[in-house]
């Protein structure tokens, strides 16, 4: 430890308990950890140091970025033996390439910075999310993050073009190239997005960028219910090809939740619907704008009556305000209170019928437990959260029904096909859910490949790999 002091020094190296405590609980304050340091290094020689350190002496790493997991994957263990490894002053973007369409960015990089940083060179870097001003390249990367745009650029993982990262056993991984065609078998840059730094510590990445926006079109639609919104999305689709980017669905209770909660927000439509959609359009620069064929469009479907109501927005602080609806819904429900929080993924053709099925189920198996789901509908991933009856202490429900509702509401998606983590990840809040439901086949197979990187064990153990039986 003295000598990991030395080489970091007083930037990179702290025991301070105060300088550590923000970062030794998860964003919503469900997990507290404890660590024997809080290791911020300024390079990749430094995290290879760190970790080569780490493995002589078989002490635990755990990395983090921007501290935004929803499964609490960057949060120590109670222990406190393990060491802290912040990725936040590794913040450089090192090169924009207009030609390759490639931006390298090491893991401290934050969302936003990465999106501003591709504007200034006509391209932009598709991939958005509610934490855009918190959460970091390394981490997007580690969890393979999803958010608004997986609709028509997929997850993080169809974007990582190239990887640095420290392997456990200390060795650097130099992975960075700007190939979009390399076939040299297993790839272990794929391995390293979504591993959650159980494979190594991922400390840079070549991105893909795509050339930036001409102008954009934000719908807030009310309509009836999931049927009617996904058959406006395929007709959506269906007139204006790939410019579809975000569809988003929110019930009348996200919306309240948001208006109740976060200052500065209004209703965007009149009256209230029981669900309301977000749609944004795009078109390349020197295309003509979106916004007349969302609004001819959204006018048809209201003809027809398959939507209620709809207001494109008629200017970007319009637009920003109806996206701050939507990606306020995470904060608003934090502001709540507690509630079983899931991240399950169906076919989106299965979408509607989950949506009423589950909720009755589940409010009827847990009396007053009250179903708040919203999410990514365009791509089948639905946040379904089970909130407490009303009046109920929210930490003691979810301490004597959390588990129970977690394994109903799974077992409800697992027999449709679905996934319990659509984009958050497993960390350790669905850790023991994924051991439950994985299956021999995927838990023998992961547990192999954890063995075979990181035969100590030292990389964020207790996340993700559930320990062979
Ligand atoms: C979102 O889609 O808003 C985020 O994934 C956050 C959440 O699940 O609450
Ligand atoms: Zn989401």
């Amino acid at each position: 430890m003295a000598s990991l002091e030395r080489q970091l020094g007083p930037k990179g190296f702290t025991r301070d308990p105060l300088a550590m405590e923000p970062w030794l609980s998860d964003w919503r304050g469900r997990v507290h950890g404890k660590a024997a340091a809080l290791l911020s290094p300024a390079n990749v020689d430094e995290v290879q140091a760190i970790v080569q350190l780490a493995a002589e002496a078989r002490v635990a790493i755990v990395p983090q970025g921007g501290n935004s997991s929803m499964v609490a994957g960057a949060t120590p263990s109670a222990a406190g033996d393990a060491l802290l490894l912040s990725l936040r002053r590794m913040n450089a973007i090192r090169s924009l390439s207009p030609e390759d369409n490639v931006a390298i960015a090491e893991a401290g990089v934050i969302l936003s910075d990465l999106h501003e940083a591709a504007a200034r060179i006509g391209r932009r870097f598709p991939l958005s999310l509610g934490a855009k001003g918190t959460a970091r390249i390394g981490g997007l990367i580690s969890t393979n993050a999803g958010g608004t745009q997986v609709l028509r650029f997929g997850t993080m993982r169809s974007l990582v073009v190239g990887i640095e990262a420290v392997l456990p056993s200390g060795e650097r991984f130099d992975g960075l190239s700007a190939l979009r065609k390399d076939n040299r078998g297993y790839d272990l840059r794929q391995l390293l997005v979504g591993a959650e730094g159980t494979l190594g510590v991922v400390t840079a990445a070549s991105l893909r960028l795509v050339p930036a926006v001409g102008a954009r079109a934000v719908a807030w639609v009310g309509l009836a219910g999931p049927p009617a919104a996904l058959t406006l999305l395929r007709r959506l689709e269906a007139a204006t090809g790939e410019s579809i980017e975000s569809f988003e669905a929110m019930p009348a209770n996200a919306l309240a939740a948001v208006l109740r909660n976060i200052p500065g927000t209004r209703a965007p439509l009149a009256g209230t619907h029981e669900w309301n959609i977000l749609v944004e359009a795009t078109a390349p620069v020197g295309a003509p704008d979106p916004v007349d064929a969302l609004t001819g469009l959204l006018g048809a479907a209201q003809e027809d009556e398959l939507i209620e109501d709809a207001v494109v927005a008629a200017s970007e602080a319009q637009a920003e305000a109806l996206w701050k609806l939507r990606e306020s819904i995470a904060e608003a429900e934090r502001v709540d209170g507690p509630a079983a929080k899931h991240d399950v993924s169906v076919p989106v053709s299965a979408v509607p019928d989950f949506l009423v099925e589950a909720r009755a189920a589940v409010e009827k198996r847990f009396a007053g437990s009250r179903v708040l789901a919203f999410g990514h509908l365009g791509d089948g991933n639905i946040h379904f959260n089970v909130q407490p009856p009303v009046g109920a202490d929210g930490a003691a429900w979810l301490e004597s029904e959390g588990a129970a509702v977690n394994a109903f509401v799974h077992d409800f998606v697992g027999v449709r096909g679905g996934s319990l983590s659509a984009e958050h990840g497993i960390g350790q809040l669905k850790l023991a859910e994924f051991a439950r439901t994985a299956g021999p086949v995927r838990l023998h197979a992961l547990q192999a490949i954890k063995r075979a990187l990181d035969p100590l064990g030292i990389m964020n153990p207790g996340k993700l790999v559930p320990p062979p039986a």
